[in-house]
């Protein structure tokens, strides 16, 4: 199959790409700088192509005899000033991609969504709600992927957590209760190959999951024991929690928003998880992250020796 992607460049967009390349599956990647986004171009069937995705006049023929678009771009904080902001890349890139494929005479569209898409107060699942109403909409041959947190080498998760446990001697938690199910990137992905010629078998929206529910504290608990660091991570109260979020609000890059403080109002669980109907066992992040971390439970053996040896922790 040819398949266009938009916003495949990112974290799950390069796990997807090779394993659709594995198959045998032609991908023109669409993005907004090529330079940037290199290590794609030296995988064979895919095709890098810089790209205005927001130009809806131009997109109908970067989807010129497609079998599938794969529609993935997202943000989860919106720029501090100017910028593209949840609206403009949600919302009105999806349009533009219904609107294209269209004109374009594609049918098929998978789309990367969020558990809770479309309720409580956060603007990132507002605008992911709107863009599956959008697709829904649309008549077209939808699937709607709504996975829970991904993990996974390259991850925004477990990597900027083990990055900050690396230096910090405590870490209060904000929103320590907020439930999670954390999803293994090759799960995610082996679920979007299965789908992708189903012809409505499945779906169209699926939520996915890992084996277990966790709370946000014991991700991280879980982390700090597995880098054999010893640090504090206690739970702040959700007063507290609220106002570190409207802090963070302000701070260069928002390393945590009010917005991300409003998702983490919600449980993040698939209900039902759609991996086992799929033939996907879900994999869990125990069983992972340590790989990419670095950590085999050898190296965190002779690390933890080491520490003690200089008479750290
Ligand atoms: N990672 C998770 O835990 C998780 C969980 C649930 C849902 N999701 C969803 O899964 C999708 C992929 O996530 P990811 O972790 O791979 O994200 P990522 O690594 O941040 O990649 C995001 C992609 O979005 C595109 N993008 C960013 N800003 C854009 C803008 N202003 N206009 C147009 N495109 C833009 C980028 O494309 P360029 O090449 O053009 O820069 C990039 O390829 C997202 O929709 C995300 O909301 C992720």
């Amino acid at each position: 199959m040819k398949i266009v992607l938009i916003g495949a460049s990112g974290f799950v967009g390069q796990h997807l790409v090779r394993a659709l390349a594995r198959e045998g599956h032609q991908c023109e990647v669409l993005t907004r700088s090529t330079p940037r986004r290199r290590g794609l171009r030296l995988v064979p069937g895919v095709n890098l192509v810089q790209a205005d995705v927001h130009d809806t006049g131009g997109l109908p023929s970067r989807f010129e005899g497609a079998d599938a678009v794969v529609s993935m771009a997202g943000i989860l904080n919106e720029p501090l000033f100017g910028g593209d902001g949840f609206e403009k890349v949600h919302v009105d890139l999806v349009r533009g991609i219904v609107t294209a494929a269209n004109a374009a005479g594609v049918k098929r569209i998978l789309q990367i969504s969020a558990i809770n898409a479309g309720e409580g107060r956060s603007k990132y699942l507002a605008t992911k709600g709107r863009a599956e109403a959008l697709l829904l909409d649309s008549g077209l041959d939808v699937s709607i992927y709504r996975p829970s947190v991904i993990f996974g080498p390259g991850d925004s998760f477990f990597n900027r957590f083990a990055a900050m446990l690396r230096y910090l001697p405590a870490m209060p938690m904000v929103c320590p209760d907020a439930l999670i199910q954390p999803v293994y990137v090759g799960d995610v992905v082996r679920a979007m190959c299965r789908t992708l010629a189903s012809h409505g078998a499945y779906g169209p929206v699926m939520e996915l999951g890992g084996p277990r529910v966790y709370t946000l504290q014991d991700l991280v608990k879980w982390t700090a024991k597995m880098m054999a660091r010893k640090r504090w991570v206690p739970g702040l109260p959700d007063a507290v929690s609220r106002l570190q979020a409207t802090v963070m609000n302000w701070v260069p890059g928002r390393p945590f928003s009010l917005d991300n403080y409003h998702s983490l109002q919600l449980d993040n669980v698939a209900e039902p998880n759609a991996l086992p109907e799929l033939g996907i066992e879900p994999v869990s992040f125990q069983s992972i992250v340590p790989q990419y971390l670095g950590l085999s439970p050898r190296q965190q053996k002779l690390d933890q020796i080491r520490r003690r040896g200089r008479g750290g922790r």
